[in-house]
């Protein structure tokens, strides 16, 4: 019938199959090949029932992102919706895979829906900052009632089939999808079924359209964290139609709200940052078909906070490790957290209440790296000091099998000379985790200078089988993510000298979107850790070697940057240290000013871009992409400005070269130059989208 849309006829029963790979998303042809094969179907006199499914491995994963900003082209989705739910045959939607966004609002359409038992359903356009924009958010609360509509619209959360089922998103649960439909279409026609058109059954609202804060709460629930998005509130406002709008005034005003979303900046961003994540996960400069090694059995070193966390991914992906320890002591320590840690997910509800022991089983706790015999894949994870790190990669040569691959998950350290201790530099390679290692979803792939690309391949591929976001990069101090940082941090530092205090800095870049400032996040993760690396390197930071001369270590003593009252981790404005830097800024004879909230965002972000700059000169990362992707899942840089790069793209290089410029001169700090790549792009009225990837930029 159509190039992605074929029409099967068995007997009585019209199979309609999408195949448009990879994940059959609704472009034009393919909504054009379902409306033509849905027609010719209803109009066929020998056809009583039609099955809607897809090939290959999913069902029809949502609308075409990539047509989102280009001129509409017909037909539109909700006339191909309308198709089908006004079709006088029955339609049975048959899913297997996932059925997301469009996907699932086209099975929304049909009259039934049975689906495979791994099948999932989902509606995550917000996260894409933009809401379900052909009928979803109306004809989803008839299917499953507002509350669950709610959890799935405004918080894009996906339910599998059991609980599609359960709440009457789907009528049966089937061996394959084209069987399965097909079966079902049958039994339609047999028991003479009565086609139900979700828009006009609005039995499950009635109880929310009493009391609608069975409605309000749910949303109150799924917005807490929605901190500076649009598109949940927007979400949540469409949902609210379908409690006191009639129905086609409210796909009218959902589809309204959807296009404001669609054209916006913030769904701009979000976009972008879906396609750099999958581009992030593309290696550069590998032979094409580099194969990844066998991954069966892991060996984690250290259990620490980074190596309970990360074996802790492992465990929760269903994969085997094997976590080792110096002593006792420390293993049954770490071994202990990470079971409170999953029960208290358990107890949250964030897994089943019988989760935390079947994850628990799968670690074998140790102790010495003997142990590590047998890993296909090791990952180090013991203190960060060079020749600790040595002592055990030598050892790793010695015990490990051959082909291992073995990683570090150093912050700083140089894997090229860590590599150097074993007789296969080819087999090692960093993989560089963030803490809280079980949340994080970041994991950077150090390249080595001899790092193998089938070993490159197996890390990031692994990365993937636990569910973290993969981003190679280079060999240096800090690689991308934690070097961007340092520069973040200098300026944080100097601004308190300048006449800034913790606090404003703090309330600057956690009202521009990031999770928390520079200061609190000294404070969580401890100054004595900067402090001990300032005295190996000889170098002084004034206020911050005072702290932690007076033993304010941060969160961990109940003083820091900020005071913590006992039990909680709120911080507080501290007029002790708030003295301290005024008396430091007298005694070392600086004069302090008043400094504006503008300078301060400048001067967080700027840096930052300036030495993402640097970073991409010297092909540290391959893309701009990749390091914005560094900066969402390993720092949570807001999605909706679309990480460091991207967001310096929007407000201009020039701008940004301009004012660091100015910066630099005003505050005589040469680190603030701009970049020779910064300063060519502003020059040529250049964006960083504008290079080409990988890492070819000058
Ligand atoms: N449009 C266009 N391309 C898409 C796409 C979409 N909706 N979904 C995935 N792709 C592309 C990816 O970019 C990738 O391309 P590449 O191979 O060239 O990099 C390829 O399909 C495979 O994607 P993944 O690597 O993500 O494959 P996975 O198997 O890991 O995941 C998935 C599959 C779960 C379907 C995941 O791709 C996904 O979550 N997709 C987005 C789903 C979504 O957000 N749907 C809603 C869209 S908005 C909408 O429907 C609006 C409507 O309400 C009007
Ligand atoms: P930690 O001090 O919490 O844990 C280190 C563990 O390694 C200890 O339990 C120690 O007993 C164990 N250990 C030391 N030598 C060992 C050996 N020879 N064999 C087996 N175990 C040994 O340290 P943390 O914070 O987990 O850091 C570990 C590594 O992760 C460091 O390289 C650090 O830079 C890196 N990292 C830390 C992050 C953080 O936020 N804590 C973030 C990302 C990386």
């Amino acid at each position: 019938m159509s190039e992605v849309v074929d029409l099967e006829r068995h007997d009585e029963i019209a199979i309609v199959t999408v195949d448009s790979l990879p994940v059959n998303a609704l472009s034009a042809a393919v909504r054009r090949g379902i409306l033509q094969c849905v027609q010719t179907a209803v109009a066929d006199p020998a056809v009583k029932a039609i099955v809607l499914t897809c090939a290959g491995r999913t069902f029809i994963a949502g609308a075409d992102i990539t047509e989102f900003g280009k001129p509409a082209q017909p037909p539109a989705l909700a006339e191909v919706i309308a198709e089908l739910e006004n079709s006088p045959k029955p339609i049975v939607a048959a899913i297997h895979g996932t059925a997301l966004g469009g996907g699932l609002e086209v099975a929304l359409g049909c009259h039934f829906r049975v689906a495979v038992k791994n099948a999932r359903f989902g509606l995550p356009e917000v996260k894409l900052g933009l809401l379900p924009g052909a009928g979803g958010t109306q004809r989803l609360p008839r299917a499953v009632g507002p509350e669950l509509a709610v959890r799935m619209i405004v918080g894009g959360e996906p339910i599998d089939a059991a609980a599609a089922l359960k709440q009457g998103l789907i009528d049966a649960i089937v061996e394959g999808p084209a069987s399965g439909g097909e079966a079902f279409a049958r039994k339609v026609l047999a028991e003479r079924r009565t086609l139900r058109r979700l828009r006009d059954d609005d039995s499950k609202l009635e109880t929310a359209r009493v009391d609608r804060s069975i409605f309000t709460n749910a949303v109150a629930a799924m917005t807490k964290r929605a901190r500076g998005l649009e598109a949940p509130f927007a979400a949540a406002d469409a949902v609210g139609f379908s409690l006191d709008t009639p129905f086609d005034e409210a796909l009218r005003k959902e589809r309204e709200l959807f296009l404001n979303l669609m054209n916006g900046d913030q769904s701009k961003a979000q976009r972008y940052a879906f396609f750099a994540e999958r581009e992030a996960a593309k290696v550069t400069g590998i032979p094409e078909a580099t194969k990844q090694r066998k991954v069966e059995s892991v060996a984690i070193v250290g259990a620490g906070t980074m190596g309970g966390g990360i074996a802790m991914s492992f465990a929760s992906a269903g994969i085997p490790v094997t976590l080792i320890e110096t002593s006792d002591e420390p293993l049954q320590r770490g071994l202990g957290i990470m079971r409170k840690n999953f029960e208290a997910t358990a107890a949250r509800g964030g897994i089943a209440t019988d989760e935390p022991a079947r994850r628990m089983a799968l670690v074998s706790g140790v102790v010495g790296l003997e142990h590590v015999r047998g890993a296909d894949l090791i990952i180090e994870a013991v203190f960060e000091t060079m020749a600790v790190k040595k002592e055990v990669f030598a050892a790793l040569d010695t015990y490990a099998q051959p082909g291992a691959v073995l990683a570090s998950n150093t912050s700083y350290l140089n894997i090229n000379e860590i590599a150097a201790v074993t007789t296969r530099p080819q087999d090692v390679l960093g993989m560089h985790f963030f803490s809280p290692a079980n949340v994080m979803k970041l994991c950077e792939i150090v390249r080595g200078a001899k790092t193998a690309p089938d070993v490159l391949m197996t890390a990031v591929a692994v990365a993937r089988r636990i569910a973290k976001v993969p981003v190679v990069v280079g060999v240096c101090d800090g690689f991308v993510g934690n070097r961007m940082l340092a520069a973040r941090s200098g300026q944080a530092d100097r601004l308190l000298f300048e006449g800034a205090l913790p606090r404003q800095v703090d309330a600057v870049v956690t009202r521009f979107g990031m999770p928390m400032g520079p200061f609190t996040m000294d404070d969580l993760a401890g100054l004595d850790i900067g402090w001990r690396s300032r005295k190996d390197r000889g170098v002084k930071s004034e206020i911050a070697d005072a702290l932690c001369e007076a033993g304010c270590f941060g969160q961990k003593t109940g003083k820091g940057y900020y005071r913590y009252e006992s039990g909680s981790r709120a911080p507080l404005p501290d007029p002790e240290v708030e003295t301290l830097i005024a008396d430091t800024c007298a005694r070392l004879d600086l004069e302090r000013r008043e400094i504006g909230d503008d300078e301060i965002l400048e001067r967080m972000v700027y840096p930052m871009v300036n030495e993402g700059a640097r970073i991409l000169e010297e092909g540290i990362a391959a893309r701009p992409g990749d390091i914005d992707v560094v900066w969402l899942y390993g720092y949570g840089w807001p999605i909706y400005r679309g990480g460091p790069m991207y967001y310096a793209d929007q407000v201009g290089l020039k701008h940004i070269a301009d004012r660091l410029s100015c910066y630099a001169r005003a505050t005589n700090d040469s680190s603030l130059e701009p970049s020779p790549l910064l300063q060519r792009l502003a020059a040529e009225g250049k964006t960083f989208a504008s290079l080409a990837a990988g890492g070819k930029v000058a």
